[in-house]
């Protein structure tokens, strides 16, 4: 039997974003890492599940997003696509996956496809090179959502990100991106911290459907990383960001309890134990 995840009819599942847009109905879009939090996902109606290579700070513990590996990236997609087989999955290509050829660009999105079973990749930048690598992946059938403004892979560390800043040359960079990633193909777009109005001038003349984070109100649609939305880490609330649960409060509370009821004895009790004390 093959251990393959199954994969969706990535056509639909690309169209019903597509529709999302045209009928003017807000996109939901998650990071999962795992089975636990692809579940909830999916049971909780949302449009598109990104495997994001944050997985590798907020799930590996790394300084950035550097060190992920396309066999990381596989291995944690393949674990949210068992979790959530009707969600359109999209698997964010690591750093050096597509930089170095346009033939290592299909051969590592291939693999997503082929091993972790997700319909799309993501790709970080809008420089022509990074067009040229969608250009050869949308050719081959790899629908590729398209990353710009503030992106991770591009910055030597979590300090110090490069926030495009509100001049009119970055702006103009940015627009140009925007217009270049569409001609190449992408299916959908990314515009991380974005100042607001760009972002929803840049949304209004695309097509294709934006997702925006920390980039106002005026995309097509919304993602977040979920362990900060949901407040896994703990800490105060990163700004910009709006917390919708307290995780980390809630499972350090829980972990407190069970330790303290294991030491006083009061866990188990009779109704724990298989066969009875
Ligand atoms: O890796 C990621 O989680 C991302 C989101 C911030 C969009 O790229």
């Amino acid at each position: 039997m093959s251990t393959t995840p199954r994969r969706r009819n990535p056509r639909a599942a690309i169209q019903r974003l597509l529709d999302c847009k045209r009928e003017r109905r807000r996109i939901v879009a998650m990071t999962a890492y795992d089975v636990a939090f692809a579940r909830i996902l999916e049971a909780a109606g949302v449009d598109l599940i990104l495997v994001g290579d944050s997985v590798g700070m907020a799930a590996l513990g790394y300084e950035s997003t550097i060190p992920v590996t396309m066999d990381e990236m596989i291995h944690h997609a393949r674990a949210v696509r068992r979790g959530a087989p009707e969600t359109l999955v999209v698997l964010d290509m690591p750093f050096m996956s597509y930089h170095v050829s346009v033939e290592d660009a299909l051969v590592n999105a291939g693999r997503a496809l082929k091993e972790a079973g997700v319909e799309a990749v993501k790709a970080e930048g809008g420089h022509e090179r990074t067009c040229a690598a969608i250009r050869a992946m949308v050719a081959a059938g790899i629908p590729v959502m398209g990353h710009i403004g503030m992106i991770p892979q591009s910055a030597r560390g979590v300090a110090d990100f490069p926030a495009p800043g509100p001049d009119a040359g970055q702006a103009d960079r940015v627009r140009a991106e925007a217009h270049a990633l569409e001609e190449a193909g992408i299916f959908s777009l990314v515009l991380d911290r974005l100042p607001a109005p760009l972002a929803a001038e840049i949304s209004g003349s695309l097509a294709v459907p934006t997702v925006g984070i920390g980039s106002g109100s005026g995309c097509d649609g919304q993602v977040l990383v979920a362990y900060d939305a949901l407040g896994l880490h703990g800490g105060p609330e990163p700004k910009g960001l709006k917390r919708f649960a307290a995780l980390h409060e809630a499972a350090l509370e829980g972990v407190k309890r069970f330790a303290r009821e294991v030491r006083e004895g009061t866990f188990p009790g009779s109704e724990h134990s298989s066969a009875g004390d």
